[in-house]
């Protein structure tokens, strides 16, 4: 228990945890709980990365690393804005992205796909090219370039104004040469282009459910987030159309979060594959051949 003025900076995260909680703020961009939010919001204000913040715990930050502290705070429990934007970056398998609210936060669970020690659960087959499709920040893009080194990926997203954002972070990584970016409405723009891999992760937030996020999510571009009255205006044609853009082996990874039960109800005799899940989210996985009954389901 802090009591008095925090000092070092474990008071200051224990002192920032506790006003987070007090606020009710809500979490989910990045961060699970105040504990995590409040290292993060500490780390950023002293400007290093998260991972560094132990072994700065016993130090006693200066005035101004101290003002950045409270001015964050400040502005995190007023504004309601998710922390990320804030401070203008996020993190994302280790990797720090530009962030600002023309694309969402990047917390999507295929990152569990995309590690970059070679261990990912795709590793069985030989990538040369990957879709991001609904690329958002570029952070699913740039984590895949780097996850599977031989391929190409092509990022696409129907926002001009995220696609910028994308821009910066494929220059920040220095992956100009293996990531283009492609305005596009989902594949309209992709003919003729099949690739071994598609990933992606579009809005999938059902009009109901939109109605009830805390305002954190109201600060994040809605052409983001919402996807009608069962969450499945980006999903079903995601499937119906991925065949013809994956190759003879090629694998869709699609994450659908909370609207899994809509589209399990709507195809109540298929299995479902779900890789990684927490909470409300999903992320499904299959193989090219297994896509072809979603294609005649229009
Ligand atoms: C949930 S965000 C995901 C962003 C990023 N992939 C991530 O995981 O952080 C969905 C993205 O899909 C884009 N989007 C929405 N409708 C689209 C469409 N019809 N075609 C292409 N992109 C679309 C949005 O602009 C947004 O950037």
């Amino acid at each position: 228990m802090v009591y008095g003025a925090p000092r070092t900076v474990r008071d200051h995260v224990l002192y920032v945890e506790r006003r987070l909680k007090a606020a009710h703020v809500a979490f989910g961009h990045g961060t699970e709980d105040a504990r995590d939010e409040a290292a993060w919001l500490v780390s950023g204000a002293l400007k290093i990365a998260p991972n560094g913040l132990a072994a700065k715990l016993t130090e006693i930050p200066g005035r101004k690393a101290v003002a950045r502290i409270r001015s964050l705070l400040a502005a995190r429990i007023r504004t309601r804005q998710p922390l990320a934007y804030l401070l203008g970056e996020a993190w994302f398998m280790g990797r720090r992205y530009l962030v600002d609210p023309r694309v969402i936060v990047p917390r999507s669970l295929i990152g569990e796909f995309l590690p970059e020690d070679g261990a990912s659960p795709l590793a069985d087959i030989d990538i040369r090219s990957i879709l991001d499709l609904c690329t958002g920040s570029a952070a699913i893009a740039i984590a895949a370039a780097r996850a599977f080194p031989g391929a190409q990926v092509d990022a696409v997203d129907i926002s001009q104004d995220a696609l910028k954002v994308a821009a910066r972070n494929v220059r920040l990584h220095g992956l100009g040469d293996r990531v283009r970016l492609i305005a596009s409405d989902l594949y309209s723009g992709l003919e003729g282009r099949r690739y071994d891999l598609i990933l992606s992760n579009p809005p999938y937030v059902s009009t109901a459910e939109m109605a009830s996020l805390p305002q954190e999510y109201r600060k994040e571009p809605a052409l983001a987030l919402e996807a009608g009255t069962d969450g499945l205006d980006l999903v079903l044609p995601i499937l119906r159309q991925a065949p013809e853009h994956l190759t003879d082996d090629g694998r869709l990874v699609l994450e659908v979060g909370a609207s899994r039960e809509a589209l399990e109800n709507r195809f109540p005799d298929r299995p479902f594959l779900w890789l990684a899940s927490a909470d409300d989210e999903c992320v499904g996985y299959w193989h090219r051949e297994d896509l072809r009954d979603f294609a005649s389901d229009e």
